[in-house]
This record gives C-alpha cells, structure tokens and sequence, in this order.
C-alpha cells in the first residue's frame, strides 16, 4: 500500500529533515515501496486517509512532529506510523522530563537545573560546575545550545536558549567520550563514538563540516559495548520508546556512563549517526529503511 514520508514540518529543524526524508523516500523508492513525500508545513495531514495511504514513516524533527502531536493524528485517523508513540515522543522532546524519568528508574544523566529570568547565575555554575550546557529543552541538533565556560555567559546562553523554549535547562559538562547508539526493534546496534576536532559537535558539524571523526565500531572493549548497548535499551524501555530511536551519552575516563538525551527520529542524512551505525551492523541505508518501516504500529 502508499506509504507516505513525512517531512519537513515546520520546526527549527526543518532543514535538517528535508535532508533526512529525502534520503529516507529514495531509499524506501528504490527498495520498491510505493512511497511520497509529505511535507507537514505545506499540506494539512488529515489528507492523508483520503489519499489512501496505509501507512507513514515519520522523519520529522523537533516539535510538531517528533513530538507526538503528529503521532496522535495518525493514531485518530488510524495509519500505523513508524517509531515511538505519542507518549514516549513527547516525553523525549523533553530533555528535562526524560532525565526526571531517567533518574527514577536509577539510569544515570547528568546534573541539571532549569534556568530562567529570576535564575542565580552564580549560584547555577557553582552548584553544577563549569563548563555547563545551556539548552532549550525541546530541541534537537544543538539549536540554541550555547557551551558555557564562565558563570558571566550564562545568561546571554539561557536567553539565546529562550528564544527557542519556555524551558530551559543548564546540563553539567561532563567529561569523557561522546557516544550514540541506535536501537531497532529489540536490538542496539553499534556504538558511534563521536570526535569532534575542537570537542564542539554543533549544528556545523553534525551536518557540514567533515572534520568531525567517527569510530564506528566504537573501539571499546566489547563488554562494555554490550553493557552500554543494555543501558540504551533500558533507557528506551523506562520511556516507553519503540521502533526505532537514538541514544546520546557520555562516557567518562573511568568507565561510568551518563545518558544525555534519547531522539525518536533521529537524522537521516548523509552525515548522520543511525545509517553509520547500521552499516557496520550490516544492514545498508535501503534495508535500515525498511527495517523501520516494518515496525509502523498504531
Ligand atoms: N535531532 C537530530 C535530527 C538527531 O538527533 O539526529
Ligand atoms: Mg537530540
């Protein structure tokens, strides 16, 4: 049956999924599925029953669609959409809610206040040390993060933050290997450790620049990659993820993990993390696709 793509959308990530959906609707084309790109900004979803499309495969992200606002309409007009629900998507645009999830269930993430106009700058960097990450608390692919060296920017970064969000957090930095992890279904796949060449993986480089070093696999002694592969699965499981996802974390020098954030429809570009991973897995971009599509639920 048609399968539609949705993209775009009308985020501040928007150009980010035009990049991954049309990845995504090439691949799922050439792997013979009756796919068609839809643009969320541009034509009103509700279109979608009428035009007979049986199922979507959601690449949208940030707000208004890898939020779970798009989630539910699908669930109302009854399309199985690929990834997680409109439960977990929600909860994991919230970096502040996932940590409070994560934390409950003993999962560890770094330390971390909400910040706003009455906020104490001074006690903020004392109680949480610097550097600190100042982020909006919903978006992805560091829109509106500013890394704070001085307690004297932290304002300038909560108020770039709150041109993005109502909320804003303030992440201690802590320090280590940065790593993701996709899962798929039931599984984890490999590790991704990220290098960025100034230790900044920011929009630049998490799109355009090609200086940024990928070591996929990870190099880690495989127990603990199968260790940090189960802390992923958890961390998906206490948010009720499913489908697919991608897990961000820190792991320090002396080997303790720090889950950062999880992302229910990660990039797809060409510079993106899930595609890289999966390759070494052994599955190639057309057949990752299909993988995902295969899970669309209601
Ligand atoms: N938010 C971006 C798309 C990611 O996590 O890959
Ligand atoms: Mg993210």
């Amino acid at each position: 049956g048609k399968v539609a793509v949705l993209f775009g959308g009308a985020s501040a990530e928007r150009e980010v999924s035009l990049m991954s959906g049309g990845a995504v609707l090439a691949a799922l084309q050439r792997a013979g599925v009756d796919a068609h790109a839809f643009d969320p900004a541009e034509r009103d979803l509700h279109i979608l029953k009428d035009e007979g499309f049986e199922r979507a495969f959601i690449v949208l992200h940030g707000r208004g669609g890898e939020d779970g606002t798009v989630q539910g309409a699908l669930e109302l007009m009854g399309i199985p959409y690929t990834g997680s629900g409109v439960m977990a998507s929600a909860l994991s645009m919230d970096k502040w809610r996932t940590k409070m999830v994560w934390l409950a269930a003993g999962l560890p993430t770094p330390r971390y206040a909400i910040l706003d106009e009455h906020s104490d700058w001074d006690a903020v960097a004392a109680e949480l040390g610097l550097p600190i990450f100042v982020k909006p608390v919903h978006e992805g692919s560091s829109m509106g993060a500013t890394k704070v060296t001085e307690a004297g920017q932290l304002k300038a970064a909560w108020e770039l933050a709150a041109r993005y969000d109502t909320l804003v957090i303030a992440e201690e930095f802590v320090a280590g290997a940065e790593l993701t992890a996709p899962f798929l279904g039931e599984r984890v796949l490999p590790l991704v450790r990220i290098v960025a060449p100034d230790g900044n993986y920011d929009y630049q480089h998490k799109y355009f620049t090609d200086d940024t070093r990928y070591d996929c696999p990870s190099g880690l002694p495989a127990a603990l990659e199968r260790e940090l592969q189960a802390l992923v699965m958890k961390s998906a499981k206490v948010l009720g993820c499913r489908g697919w996802g991608r897990a961000d974390l820190i792991l320090t020098d002396d080997g303790r993990p720090y889950l950062l954030e999880m992302n229910t429809a990660p990039g797809m570009t060409g510079h993106s993390l899930v595609p890289m991973s999966a390759r070494v897995a052994g599955l190639e971009f057309d057949a990752l696709c299909l993988e995902i599509l295969a899970e669309a639920r209601l």
